[in-house]
């Protein structure tokens, strides 16, 4: 049995469908199985990550888990994992853990990478770069007007498709190699006014990229994000204008299929930046 907690993420929702579709018995972990929506043949349990006596009935028979980064939270779980004889952790880092300055959002990884490698479980680290799937951020603006407002838009980073991180988690899980770190990039070096310009073109659309000051860009982040966070992606966006974030290819290594390009991966949320006609 292999137990998936984030199983409603980004990553941990094609996880679950491409385990599914492999064959595989998958149990997901979610606070909310009424809303978690996952396929047939999936055992959905409710459990939470920092509420420790949720654990061990989900991790019952568990052999192998993907464990979602909740900072602080690991060490129970991990504990839990072991009472329960499960053998093997892929855990969802960032390859925020191998920059000189990890900053706030490196150290909380790199604090969950080492609670993992404390314990007595064998673990693969999954690193993925910038999401695309962030960029369904820009879905609302680009169906008002086709106009995205950032900063730093020629920053040239190499955004990754959740189903290509989720198919290095699925190797990781079925081919567990103990002790590997995957840092997983999309296929293209792209600056945010390419991602919008590749946008437009893939969906037919007029769309622009608009350059706002970092300081209102900054006060957008804080709706979602702590300061330090914010703070941390800016300077990131920052130094990539200077020194474009490197194209790496684990995932036509690992999975024998080239990386989905950015492309692709807009075709693939083509609903969710269609202008909708009441
Ligand atoms: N975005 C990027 O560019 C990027 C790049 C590198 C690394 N990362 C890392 O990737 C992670 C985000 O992955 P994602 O986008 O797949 O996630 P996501 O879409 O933000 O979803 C969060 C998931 O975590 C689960 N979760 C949250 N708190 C939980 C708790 N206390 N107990 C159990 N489950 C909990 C949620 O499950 P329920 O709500 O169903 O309980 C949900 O499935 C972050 O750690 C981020 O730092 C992101």
């Amino acid at each position: 049995m292999i137990l998936v907690t984030g199983a409603t993420g980004n990553v941990g929702r094609n996880l679950v469908h491409e385990l599914v579709d492999a064959g595989e018995r998958v149990r997901a972990l979610t606070r909310d199985p009424a809303t978690a929506d996952l396929p047939d043949g999936v055992e959905t349990v409710a459990g939470d990550l920092t509420r420790p006596e949720t654990l061990p009935a989900a991790l019952q028979g568990v052999d192998r888990a993907f464990l979602f980064p909740v900072h602080g939270a690991l060490e129970a779980f991990l504990a839990a994992a072991e009472q329960a004889g499960t053998r093997h952790i892929v855990l969802l880092s960032s390859d925020s853990v191998t920059f000189p300055r990890p900053g706030w959002i490196g150290e909380r990884h790199l604090a969950c990478e080492q609670a993992v490698a404390d314990s007595a479980m064998s673990w693969t680290f999954v690193r993925p770069g910038l999401f695309m799937a962030n960029d369904l951020g820009w879905a609302a603006p680009i169906r008002r007007d086709g106009t995205v407002r950032g900063s730093y838009g020629d920053a040239a980073m190499a955004p990754v498709d959740e189903r290509d991180i989720a198919a290095i988690a699925v190797h990781a899980l079925l081919a567990p190699d103990p002790a590997k770190t995957y840092e997983v990039t999309g296929p293209q070096s792209l600056s945010q006014i390419d991602r919008v310009r590749v946008i437009g073109e893939t969906l037919g659309i007029a769309t622009r990229f608009e350059e706002v000051p970092r300081e209102d860009t900054r006060r957008q982040l804080l709706d979602r994000l702590p300061p330090p966070a914010a703070d941390f992606l800016l300077d990131q966006l920052s130094a990539a204008r200077s020194t474009p974030v490197p194209v790496l290819t684990p995932v036509e290594q690992i999975t024998g299929r080239p990386a989905r390009t950015y492309a692709e991966w807009v075709a693939h949320h083509a609903a969710s930046f269609a202008r909708r006609h009441d």
